[in-house]
């Protein structure tokens, strides 16, 4: 099994286009040890045959896309690198470029939830509005029961909830498929992609034990952090449903007890381990955490 990671900052992107905190400015500006990145999205796929699984669709597609084997048939006038789209959730940085998709010359295959799938037919009729172009043919997920795995090209698909906050537009209150966890699984391997981490838990703890690999909320470094930055109305990771990743509760440490690869995604523009030199950054390397960035490939 292949995953690339197509972008690994969270909503925003690295720098952010309104930021001036001291993390988006040492971006901006090049600053040594600093990479640019785009927003929380990723590909999979059970072997280099198999076409690309796109998991979430964000802002930023055109150009993560692009990141993927370009090449088609050589009388294709019409090629596409995927071969359906997954939703975690309905949060505008993982659904935004379902739109710009619209050129897709089939109906889309879509995985989501139905809390997802209500949210984006109604709240933000997205997937009505593709209606009118590609159409949609949406497979629903089923969370916390793997009786309801699914199957996509050779790749089970296992979805577990990890976070119940609703995006901001939706109407209707979170809850259980809110936000999902995805554990994707081949005969001998399991990877496990976990953008939002409300909290931990012992049965998070197992399954992330029992994958070859987790690429795991990286969102926050600290719970006060974007209060530390000086931005205006700032909100705490823990009312964002992003469990911080420093201090003795935090998910760095737990991370790191257990025996598998952790690669950190969805990274927010204002969390220090962005810095490569900084002490965060030093940390979690002490700790055997990667920190992922766009493009990078991870193979199990
Ligand atoms: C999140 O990851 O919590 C959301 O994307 C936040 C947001 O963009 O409102
Ligand atoms: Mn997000
Ligand atoms: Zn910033």
């Amino acid at each position: 099994m292949q995953v690339r990671i197509l972008g690994s900052a969270a909503g925003g992107g690295s720098p952010q286009w309104n930021c001036h905190c001291s993390v988006c400015v040492a971006v901006r500006t090049g600053a040594p040890g600093t990479l640019p990145r785009m927003q929380s999205s990723l590909a999979v796929r059970a072997t280099d045959r198999s076409p690309w699984l796109l998991v979430n669709a964000s802002p930023d597609v055109h150009r993560q896309l692009e990141l993927l084997d370009p090449t088609a048939p050589a009388d294709a006038i019409r090629h596409t690198p995927i071969g359906g789209v997954l939703l975690t959730d309905a949060e505008i940085d993982h659904c935004a470029g379902l739109l710009l998709l619209r050129e897709s010359t089939a109906p889309l295959t879509l995985y989501a939830t139905e809390p997802a799938h209500r949210a984006l037919q109604t709240d933000w009729p997205v997937l009505r509005m593709l209606d009118a172009w590609c159409g949609i043919d949406w497979h629903e997920l089923v969370a916390d029961d793997p009786s309801h795995a699914v199957s996509h090209d050779g790749i089970a698909i296992e979805t577990f909830t990890t976070g119940h906050d609703a995006p901001r537009y939706q109407s209707f209150p979170g809850g259980p498929g809110t936000s999902v966890g995805v554990t994707f699984r081949t005969a001998d391997h399991a990877i496990t992609y976990c953008p939002t981490l409300e909290r931990w838990s012992d049965a998070l703890a197992a399954r992330f034990a029992a994958s070859d690999v987790v690429l795991v909320d990286g969102t926050f470094w600290s719970d006060d952090e974007l209060a530390r930055h000086g931005a205006p109305e700032p909100r705490t990771a823990t009312q964002m449903g992003h469990l911080p990743l420093d201090g003795s509760d935090g998910s760095a440490v737990r991370l790191a007890q257990l025996d598998t690869r952790v690669v950190l995604v969805h990274i927010n523009n204002s969390n220090p381990i962005l810095l490569e030199h900084g002490p965060e950054r030093v940390r979690l390397t002490e700790l055997g955490i990667t920190v992922g960035y766009d493009g990078m490939e991870v193979h199990a």
